[in-house]
């Protein structure tokens, strides 16, 4: 009998090779290459009786008057606006992120959500049994939800069963690594099979109009194969994240076929499940401590929505010869940057000193805007000079030291002042603003990190002023 010929499978990208290596070419993965059978593969199955082509009929795109259909509410706020307000009919949804941070738990409460709204969920999990997940729902209260529970992993036989009956409005899979199906020969989980069964449940999610939500979680190992070889297949992808050891959780849309990405969800773990957290800048806030040294507010955005959030700097003199640079939320090489740039331009000398940075409450920032926030800080610690407890900054700082405007500079200031801040350092107003005003800030628009630099020296000068006059 000839050989058959087995491809490598990548499990962490989905590469393919032609025999097995420790390392994988293409991500770099230690460990990940399986062994997965020819035989297998999308439309095997197909290709052994090899059919003509049928002959379909193409539509012209200003012909279709096809009306959406409203999208789905789940009520829970928070998961609605992070799909860019409600889920799509139709429409195929990956929840990814690490194992326990709550995914099942934010599935089975929007499930109950949207049943108690007399819409028909089913919640397949291939997880757990189907009286754990009751277990589950009792604890958080929602034992009185009528959602259809099952506890199975072929696609098929699921597939079977809902196309029977009632079409379901909402149907949340548990997860996709757990899911098999028979084309495929390959143990569940891996690429073959993850790919085999979303694809599968895709075509039901476009055909019968439900909306399919699947989880898959992402491991740091790689054993399992991670969601990621889904994420071109689906119509959104929306990852649940949070800190070890903090309660609150952050569900963020990376991709959205029907809304815009980047938005975000924010949520508290408590005993009775996850609850909206309706004003996260209030809660980023909360722990603060005012009068204290290397601390300062950026006005931030995540996605359309402004977050309010401290920055805190460390800078001590090294012991050591080479300085230490740490930091927990933000761009290492951005720090970098703007500490050559204090030095640079500002004539803050920094490099005999070891600089600690974090965002607090265990957010990640990304924007270039926090630069202004970070070099506050980061003067403010070295100094010795608390800064206002009543400001916010925000501003790109360039290469040359200059200040330069950000997107959204309104919506910062309006948040700012919704929380009772009472005056803002942000680069140079773009012309027709007024806005600053309206909100009763003051505004100090700031060109250069030097003049920054220059406003914290001052304040710094007047309290030992008062001290001493004292
Ligand atoms: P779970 O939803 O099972 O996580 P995932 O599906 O992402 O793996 O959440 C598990 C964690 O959540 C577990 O550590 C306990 C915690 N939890 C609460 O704190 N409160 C609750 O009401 C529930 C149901 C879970
Ligand atoms: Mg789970």
């Amino acid at each position: 009998m000839a050989k058959i010929h087995s491809s490598f499978i990548c499990q962490n990208c989905g590469a393919v090779s032609q025999r097995w290596q420790g390392r994988c070419d293409v991500c770099g993965a230690w460990n990940t290459i399986v062994e997965e059978s020819p035989a297998g593969g999308i439309g095997a199955k197909q290709a052994q009786g090899a059919r003509k082509g049928r002959v379909f009929s193409l539509s012209a795109l200003h012909e279709i008057d096809q009306k959406p259909s409203p999208r789905l509410h789940t009520g829970i706020g928070e998961l609605d606006r992070a799909m860019g307000g409600g889920f799509v009919p139709g429409s195929i949804v990956l929840l990814g992120g690490e194992p326990g941070i709550g995914k099942s738990t934010l599935l089975i409460q929007a499930c109950a959500a949207l049943a108690s709204q007399n819409q028909r969920v089913v919640y397949i999990s291939g997880e757990e049994a189907v009286a754990q997940i009751r277990l589950r729902g009792l604890r958080l209260d929602l034992g009185a939800a009528r959602v259809e529970l099952a506890a199975e992993t072929s696609v098929e036989d699921i597939i079977a069963t809902l196309s029977q009956g009632q079409r379901p409005a909402f149907v949340a899979i548990d997860s996709i690594q757990t899911m098999w199906t028979d084309l495929i020969e390959a143990a569940p989980g891996t690429v073959s099979q993850v790919r085999g069964t979303a694809q599968a449940l895709i075509r039901f999610a476009k055909t019968s109009g439900a909306v399919v939500i699947l989880v898959g979680h992402v491991t740091k190992d790689g054993q399992i194969a991670g969601p990621r070889v889904v994420e071109h297949m689906v119509d959104a992808v929306i990852s649940f994240e949070g800190e070890g050891g903090q309660n609150f959780r952050l569900l963020r849309s990376v991709k959205n076929r029907f809304g815009p990405a980047g938005e975000i969800g924010v949520f508290e773990m408590t005993g009775q499940g996850l609850a909206e957290v309706a004003n996260p800048s209030a809660l980023f806030l909360s722990a603060r401590q005012t009068n204290t040294p290397g601390a300062a507010v950026f006005a931030g955005m995540e996605g359309s929505r402004p977050l309010l959030v401290e920055f805190q700097a460390l800078v001590t003199p090294s012991p050591l010869g080479t300085a230490r640079r740490a930091v927990v939320g933000w761009d290492n090489a951005r720090l970098a940057m703007v500490v050559a740039v204090l030095e640079a331009h500002a004539g803050v000398k920094l490099s005999q000193y070891d600089i600690y940075l974090n965002v607090a409450g265990g957010l990640r920032v990304n924007e270039p805007a926090a630069d202004l926030a970070a070099a506050a800080a980061l003067v403010s610690s070295l100094s010795g000079q608390s800064l206002a407890p009543d400001a916010v900054y925000f501003g790109e700082i360039a290469l040359s030291g200059a200040i330069r405007p950000v997107a959204h500079g309104p919506a910062r200031l309006k948040e700012a002042a919704k929380l009772g801040f009472g005056r803002a350092t942000i680069p140079p107003a773009k012309p027709g603003k007024g806005e600053a005003e309206a909100h009763n800030l003051r505004v100090e628009n700031c060109d250069h990190i030097a003049t920054m630099v220059a406003a914290i020296a001052a304040a710094s000068g007047h309290a030992g002023k008062k001290q001493s006059a004292r």
